[in-house]
């Protein structure tokens, strides 16, 4: 155990010596008529170009270097994966042994920690995020106590969090990561990190093995239907759930939509975009807090609100009579009379204040 790293400590006994799928794509060959992947010699009718007729490359290098470069790491420290769902999927098969493992999350929070947990026979240990006056806040200390009592191999933190909007500050996760040096990688979900005031978990993996941050082109980069997420992590970690990953995990027209979105003047669209959406996120927020009937906006740094209303139902019914859906929480422990809304356009922010101020007027 001295001198090995965490995620070394935690890999599955079982995948120590496990290489994972060997493609056709992931052998370095040359030659110029390719007969050694079973493919079309010819193209599809709905492919005129045949660009489609090969597999793609499981991790392009142009990819990993744009992704790299947007999140301030090099390319070894990055995998990209079909979204960062497929990011957290990944994590569990690699360091929870089926049946076996656990993980930790501070609930209420994004659901597919649990899921993926749950397809995976990992337990999952809830350390619920308290509600106090300023917010949501996860209780990371008690997070790394549950951890390092019940041997979970991953503690999830959701910074910021959905849909709670908290924000956790950057000196508790250096502390967390400090604490389970060795013992757990800390996963810092860090999905709305371009919405946040503070990003960035990055500067700390230079000093922490055990890190790993999730990023995603799902929502400030507007390309959810691409599927594009990273994992940011030690390169020996990268290699570790490369191992564990399909063997062409990255659609063609997904990565070239996903290298167009990180070209330059793509990235500076995005950037105001972006700024635009949190002032619109905190017009909205004012803006809401001030309706009768809605007995709280949390502050947020994602792109939606989490509110409490006096009658919910009203309200989600109320939004959807006037053609705006809008996510129901109120299945969620603790949140039996919430719903989250996403940051929209200008104009939808306006029917949503428009609808909700009209519904309390008309009750
Ligand atoms: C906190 C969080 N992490 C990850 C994801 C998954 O994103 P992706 O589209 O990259 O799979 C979401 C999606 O809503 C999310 O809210």
């Amino acid at each position: 155990m001295i001198g090995m790293s965490t995620a070394s400590a935690l890999l599955r006994e079982d995948l120590r010596a496990f290489g994972g799928y060997s493609s056709a794509r992931s052998t370095a060959v040359r030659g110029d008529v390719w007969l050694n992947a079973n493919e079309s010699p010819s193209a599809s009718p709905a492919d005129a170009e045949g660009a489609l007729r090969r597999y793609p490359d499981p991790q392009p290098q142009a990819l990993r270097d744009a992704l790299a470069s947007l999140y301030g790491v090099v390319p070894a420290q990055v995998l990209a994966t079909r979204g960062s769902d497929e990011g957290i999927d990944l994590l569990l098969r690699a360091f929870c042994a089926p049946g076996q493992g656990a993980i930790v999350i501070a609930p209420p929070v994004f659901g597919m920690y649990a899921v993926c947990a749950k397809l995976h026979g990992a337990r999952v240990i809830e350390v619920p995020a308290r509600d106090v006056d300023a917010g949501w806040r996860s209780e990371l200390d008690a997070m790394g106590d549950a951890a390092l009592r019940d041997d979970a191999a991953l503690v999830f933190a959701c910074n910021p969090g959905n849909p709670t909007g908290e924000a956790i500050a950057i000196d508790e996760i250096e502390r967390l990561a400090r604490r389970l040096h060795g013992k757990a990688l800390l996963v810092v979900d860090a999905a709305y990190a371009e919405f946040a005031d503070a990003d960035d978990a990055a500067s700390l993996l230079a000093g922490n093995d055990n890190l790993v941050i999730l990023r995603t082109l799902s929502k400030a980069h507007a390309l959810a239907g691409a599927r594009i997420g990273s994992v940011i992590a030690a390169p020996e970690l990268i290699g570790m759930l490369k191992r564990c990953q399909a063997p062409y995990p990255l659609a063609q027209p997904a990565v070239q939509a996903a290298l167009a979105a990180l070209a330059a003047g793509a990235l500076a669209r995005t950037r105001a975009a972006t700024s635009q959406l949190c002032g619109e996120r905190e017009r909205l927020r004012a803006a809401l807090s001030g309706v009768a009937g809605v007995r709280r906006v949390y502050p947020s740094q994602g792109n939606f609100l989490l509110l409490r209303f006096a009658d919910a139902q009203t309200a989600f019914d109320a939004l959807l009579a006037a053609g705006v859906v809008v996510r129901d929480m109120r299945a969620t422990a603790r949140l039996g009379d919430a719903l989250r809304i996403s940051i929209g356009t200008p104009e939808q922010n306006e029917r949503v204040i428009a609808t909700l101020a009209r519904q309390r007027r008309a009750a």
